[in-house]
C-alpha cells in the first residue's frame, strides 16, 4: 500500500530513532560516570501543546534522561510556548528570561524553546539577539524532528534555531511515543491537528498550519490502548473536532467517530474539544445523545453576540443561528452542559454589540465561560482593525459581563445540590477538609472528602453544596 502523503516518511521517523539512540548513549556514559541526566519540561497555552509535551517527554525518556520537576536540578529544560495572547507570550518570555541564572550556575545545561510562539519568525529574531543563553529553538512543525535537533546541539555545541520551514507544514507523524501523566485518569488523544477558519483575531491557523485528520485506525488502535490502560476520561483534540475527516477519505466524520469509539469495550468516558459552532451538526447532537460513553457536555465557543462582530470576525455564523444551534443541542441532549468561549472589546466593538453578548449568555445560559480580552496578534486581520475603545472601557465591559456570568453559573449549580451523581475522582484536593477532586459526566468540578485509593475510580457522590465555579459533595 502506497503511504499516506499526510504522513512524515516511515524512513524520516527511523533517522529520528537513530538520533535518539545516539543520544541515549552518551547519557548512559554520563550515568555510568556519576547520576543518570535530567530533563524539566513546561507547558503554556492549552490541550494540543500539552500533548505535543507529552510526544517531546515520550521522546526524551527515550533518550535515556529521567523527568524532574525541578528546573534548577535539569541538565535539559523544554519550554513549549502559546502564541494566542500576548499576556501569554510576556509569561513565556519573563520564565524564560528567569533561566538565564540557572544556565550561569550549570552552563552545560541545554534550554529548548518550541511550541506556536517560536513558529513566528519574528520571536525566533528576538530569542537569537536577547536570549542568548536559549540553545534550541523549534516550532510545532518539527516536534517529530526534535532528537535530530538536540543531537546536533548536543555534537556541535552551536546553537540551533530549526527554520520555520513551510514543506513541513501539514505534516502528521505517527508512532512517536507519548509519555503521559495521570496514568490511568485522563488523557489526551489528537484526533487532528491544524486548523483552516482564519478567524480574523487568531494565531493559532498561522503556527499551526493546514487542518489534517489522522487516519481512522491511528486513532482507533491508540484509544483502544488508552482504554486497556485503564484510562477512564478520554478528550479528543482538534481545534474543530466537526471537521474531522474531511481530508482522510474514508468517509467517517466526526459523529461517526463518536459512534465508532463509543463501541469500545469498556468503562470509560469519551469527551472532545473544540467544537466550531458553523460546523456542529444535528448528526453530532443525536451522537452525543446516542452514545452512553460520551459525555453529556458541550464546549461551543460563541465569541461574541453581535451578528456585525461575528461577521469582522470571520466566524460563519450570527447571533440567531448561534441561539438556534445551542436550543437544538439542550433539546437533542437533555441536561446537556453547555460551556463556550467569549472574547470582550475586539476592535470596533461598541456598547450595543457588547449588550448582544450579555443578551446571548443570559438566553444560552452556560455552566461555566472562558472570558478573554481581546489581544492583538501581530499578522492577523484584525490586527490591522481600527481599535478605538479604550482599555479601561474593555475592562469594565469584561467585569460586568463577568458579573452576570457568575450569577448564571451560580444558578445552575444550585440545581445539582441534594442529587446523587457519578463522578470520576480524578485528583488530590485543594485543601485538608477536601481531600479529592472529580469530575461529573458534563464536567463539572466536585470537591469532596475521601482516601487518596480512590484517585482513577468511580464514586457516587451527594452534592451538598455549590458556588459559581464548584460543587461540593460527599461520597454517598
Ligand atoms: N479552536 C478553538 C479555540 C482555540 S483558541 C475554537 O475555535 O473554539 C481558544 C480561545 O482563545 C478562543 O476560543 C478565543 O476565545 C480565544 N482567543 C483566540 N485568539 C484571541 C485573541 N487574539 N484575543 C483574545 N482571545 C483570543
Ligand atoms: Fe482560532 Fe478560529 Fe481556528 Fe479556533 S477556529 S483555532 S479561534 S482560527
Ligand atoms: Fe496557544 Fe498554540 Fe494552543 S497558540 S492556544 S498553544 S494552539
Amino acid at each position: 500500500m502506497p503511504q499516506d502523503k499526510r504522513l512524515v516518511p516511515d524512513e524520516e521517523l527511523n533517522r529520528q530513532r537513530g538520533f535518539i539512540e545516539k543520544i541515549k548513549d552518551r547519557a548512559k556514559k554520563t550515568g555510568e560516570q556519576g547520576r543518570p541526566l535530567r530533563a524539566f519540561t513546561d507547558t503554556y497555552g492549552c490541550q494540543q501543546n500539552e500533548a505535543d509535551t507529552e510526544r517531546l517527554r515520550g521522546m526524551i525518556l527515550e533518550m535515556g534522561y529521567t523527568l524532574t520537576k525541578s528546573e534548577d536540578e535539569a541538565d535539559l529544560i523544554v519550554i513549549n510556548t502559546c502564541a494566542v495572547r500576548e499576556h501569554a507570550e510576556m509569561r513565556v518570555l519573563g520564565n524564560v528570561g528567569a533561566l538565564s541564572h540557572i544556565k550561569k550556575r550549570n552552563p552545560d545545561l541545554i534550554i529548548a524553546v518550541c511550541g506556536c510562539m517560536v513558529q513566528q519568525e519574528s520571536v525566533q529574531e528576538k530569542l537569537k539577539k536577547s536570549y542568548p543563553y536559549v540553545d534550541l529553538v523549534f516550532g510545532t512543525h518539527a516536534v517529530w524532528r526534535f532528537p535530530e535537533l538536540l543531537y546536533k546541539k548536543l555534537s556541535g555545541g552551536g546553537r540551533v534555531f530549526d527554520a520555520v520551514n513551510a514543506e513541513e507544514r501539514g505534516m502528521i507523524a505517527e508512532g512517536l511515543p507519548i509519555h503521559r501523566d495521570e496514568r490511568g485518569r485522563k488523557a489526551w488523544l489528537s484526533i487532528m491537528y491544524g486548523c483552516n477558519n482564519f478567524c480574523s483575531y487568531c494565531i493559532v491557523p498561522y503556527v499551526r498550519g493546514r487542518e489534517r485528520s489522522r487516519a481512522f485506525s491511528r486513532i482507533m488502535d491508540e484509544f483502544r490502548g488508552l482504554v486497556n490502560e485503564g484510562y477512564k476520561d478520554i478528550t479528543l483534540l482538534g481545534q474543530n473536532v466537526n471537521s474531522y475527516g474531511k481530508d482522510t477519505g474514508e468517509g467517517i466524520d466526526f459523529a461517526d467517530l463518536l459512534y465508532r469509539l463509543n463501541e469500545v469495550e469498556g468503562d470509560f468516558l469519551i469527551r472532545f474539544m473544540t467544537s466550531h459552532p458553523k460546523d456542529a451538526s444535528p448528526k453530532l447532537f443525536s451522537a452525543i445523545a446516542d452514545c452512553c460513553k460520551v459525555a453529556k457536555q458541550l464546549h461551543l465557543p460563541f465569541q461574541s453576540g453581535s451578528s456585525r462582530v461575528l461577521k469582522s470576525m470571520n466566524r460563519g455564523y450570527d447571533k440567531e443561528s448561534y441561539i438556534a444551534l445551542a436550543e437544538l443541542a439542550k433539546k437533542t441532549v437533555p441536561g446537556i452542559v453547555l460551556t463556550s468561549d467569549v472574547i470582550v472589546g475586539f476592535p470596533g466593538e461598541t456598547e450595543e454589540d457588547f449588550c448582544e453578548t450579555l443578551d446571548l449568555i443570559e438566553k444560552v445560559r452556560y455552566h461555566a465561560l472562558f472570558t478573554f480580552l481581546y489581544s492583538k496578534r501581530p499578522g492577523t486581520k484584525a490586527a490591522e482593525m481600527e481599535d478605538v475603545v479604550s482599555k479601561e472601557e474593555k475592562q469594565r465591559r469584561f467585569d460586568r459581563l463577568l458579573k452576570i456570568q457568575n450569577e448564571i453559573s451560580k444558578e445552575l449549580h444550585e440545581e445539582y445540590v441534594g442529587k446523587t451523581m457519578r463522578v470520576l475522582i480524578d485528583d488530590r484536593g485543594a485543601d485538608s477538609v477536601h481531600t479529592l477532586s472529580a469530575r461529573t459526566d458534563g464536567g463539572r468540578l466536585v470537591h469532596l472528602n475521601g482516601s487518596e485509593a480512590l484517585i482513577g475510580s468511580y464514586a457516587d457522590v451527594k452534592i451538598i453544596k455549590s458556588s459559581n465555579w464548584a460543587l461540593f459533595g460527599e461520597l454517598a
